[in-house]
């Protein structure tokens, strides 16, 4: 088979197709590719990789699955539903169905406590949340822009914003000294100093729960951002697909809140993406959503949105089930309470043998630190430590520096995407881990293992030859499933 460097000598293919700008070649997405090679099963494979890399929210299904059952009319394959079959079946155009849009519209009012209501008529269609970033960055960017963006964030950002748009990300870097909080400094920096550089900045973009910390933005930090913005006229899209994982305070503050109540904003700043995928636990239906307050940008939007529509068939099944307001109140108040159980579950079974999480409330996921575990303050260190992990302990967590942190030694964990049973083999794993691989019991007094955890680690990490896998290293793969 040809490789990719023969095309490129050859000009058979685009720019596009030739380019490594996918952002697909790091090790987020080899951790990925390390799990699928070895997946981990209870009785099939119980020594496979767990998959801890994965942000998706599985503890809610079996709701959902209750209601199917009880309204066989949201489906046209149903023998209730199927008198609705010709409708759905025929094209329906990049609107939407009318009553999809309704159901969005009052769902993001619901999930935002009704303090703030969308308008059906802003609502614009994509394929998940990865389409309607792309979708807006075509909307407000040329090739050569840029938009800023907090760090650490989310790994796919790199593909959805950059690869086919032309757009530049310039990482607005955060650190652990305040909890990786935006400051408004940092931010004039980074716009100065690209200013200066004689780039085009066109706006910030951030998801808000953050991907990767789990932690919201609270009010104050938002009316900074939006008066950030404001002032330089440039744009703010606020990612909120994590914004029913909220769990703890302090509670979730939409941006479409904070313009409500702010004088002076220039509305046609600001956007919202969103998507069921993490919400309702839905990243399959590929869902997702544009809101945005500018005319302009939902006109052309909704034209790009032929690019990525939600099938018919999932728009009237999703019509009927946000519709169902009872269901969706109670759905989500009970999705929220379990996530902050298995959070707490995993963080307390991490503190317990002296492993510190960032403190969080929201998310699929937390930001674990293991920088006193790394032989050096590096990249390189980090690299090390997560190809044990992930060869080794068989834990596919991800690396802060695929997350663009600028501190190594940060890791992302998931925790909605498994059963209980699987909580409890990776909490197993990691504790043996730390005890250089003898099984311990949970210690009364976490604290005391802080000490051990170091020393077992370090003498293993004077050779780094003894970490590295004996297995094969984990290839890069362009091919790899592009996921969350
Ligand atoms: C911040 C953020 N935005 C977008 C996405 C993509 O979501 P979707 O599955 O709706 O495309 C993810 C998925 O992990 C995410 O974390």
């Amino acid at each position: 088979m040809s490789s990719v460097s023969d095309h490129a000598s050859n000009n058979l293919l685009s720019k596009i197709a030739i380019s490594d700008q996918h952002g697909e070649n790091s090790p987020y997405f080899d951790g990925w590719k390390a799990y699928d090679s070895n997946p981990y099963h209870p009785l099939k494979n119980p020594d496979g990789v767990i998959q801890m890399g994965l942000a998706e929210n599985q503890l809610s299904f079996d709701s959902i699955e209750e209601w199917i059952k009880k309204n066989p009319t949201a489906s046209i394959c149903t023998t209730e539903g199927v008198g609705q079959f010709r409708d759905i079946a025929i094209f329906q155009d990049y609107h939407g169905l009318p009553q999809f849009r309704n159901a969005i519209a009052s769902f993001m009012g619901r999930v935002r406590g009704n303090r703030v209501s969308f308008d059906p008529d802003r609502v614009v269609m994509a394929g998940g949340a990865t389409g309607a970033n792309e979708l807006i960055i075509f909307c407000l960017a040329n090739p050569g822009d840029a938009f800023l963006v907090p760090s650490p964030y989310y790994p796919a950002f790199n593909r959805d914003l950059s690869w086919r748009t032309g757009v530049r990300l310039i990482p607005v870097h955060c650190h652990s000294s305040n909890d990786f909080k935006i400051t408004k400094e940092a931010l004039e920096e980074a716009y100065e100093n690209a200013i200066q550089s004689g780039i085009n900045v066109k706006g910030v973009i951030l998801a808000n729960p953050s991907n990767p910390l789990g932690s919201n933005l609270e009010m104050q930090d938002l009316k900074d951002l939006v008066s950030f913005i404001n002032q330089r006229q440039i744009h703010l899209v606020c990612d909120e697909i994590y914004s029913a994982t909220v769990f703890n305070k302090p509670d979730f503050v939409s941006v479409a809140e904070i313009i409500q109540d702010m004088e002076f904003v220039n509305r046609d700043l600001i956007h919202i993406v969103y998507s069921l995928s993490k919400d309702m636990g839905l990243p399959g239906f590929r869902v997702g959503i544009v809101y945005s307050y500018n005319d302009v940008v939902v006109s052309c939007g909704r034209k790009m949105s032929s690019f990525g529509l939600v099938s018919s068939q999932t728009q009237l099944f999703l019509a009927k089930l946000l519709s169902d307001h009872a269901f969706i109140d109670k759905f989500l108040a009970e999705s929220a309470k379990r996530l902050g159980a298995r959070h707490q579950i995993f963080t307390d079974g991490l503190e317990e043998i002296g492993i510190k999480c960032l403190k969080s409330n929201a998310g699929l996921f937390f930001w674990m630190d293991l920088r006193s575990l790394l032989k050096d303050s590096s990249f390189e260190a980090e690299m090390v430590l997560w190809r044990v992990i992930i060869n080794d302990v068989k834990l596919n967590v991800s690396p802060g520096s695929s997350f663009h942190c600028s501190e190594p030694g940060w890791f992302r964990v998931c925790f909605a995407n498994m059963d209980e049973e699987t909580v409890q083999v990776a909490l197993k794993r990691i504790r043996k881990f730390v005890k250089g691989g003898k099984e311990i019991e949970i210690p009364k007094k976490a604290k005391r293992w802080q000490k051990s955890l170091r020393l077992s680690f370090s003498s293993r990490l004077l050779d780094e030859g003894t970490l590295m896998s004996p297995h094969s290293p984990i290839p890069h793969s362009p091919l790899v499933r592009a996921r969350t």
